[in-house]
């Protein structure tokens, strides 16, 4: 089974559209927090949700959340030295 690739130490809060999105689960994507397509050689698939009305998200970069595709802090946990993907962002909140 494959593993969630740390694209990010913190969340990323975005000011999204009423629409549907596809949140990266897999952390290879070069357009985080959405999935580019890179997961295809994982076993790991986007996870789709959507808004329904303009709204300000938290959306996970670390791929350990409980609560996809929305922050739950996990990232807190992680140790200092966590391998993280090189192309990243991972601006936002701590
Ligand atoms: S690129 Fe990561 S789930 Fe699609």
């Amino acid at each position: 089974m494959s593993e969630p690739v740390i694209a990010g130490r913190k969340s990323i809060k975005l000011d999204l559209a009423a629409g549907t999105y596809s949140w990266c689960r897999c952390g290879r994507s070069a357009t985080q927090p959405f999935c580019d397509g890179s997961h295809k050689d994982t076993d790991l698939a986007p996870v789709d949700f959507e808004i329904t009305e303009p709204r300000r998200v938290s959306l996970c970069l670390c791929k350990l959340t409980q609560t996809p595709p929305f922050c739950d802090h996990t990232h807190r946990t992680l140790p200092p030295d966590e391998p993280t993907a090189d192309a990243l962002v991972g601006d936002g909140p701590a």
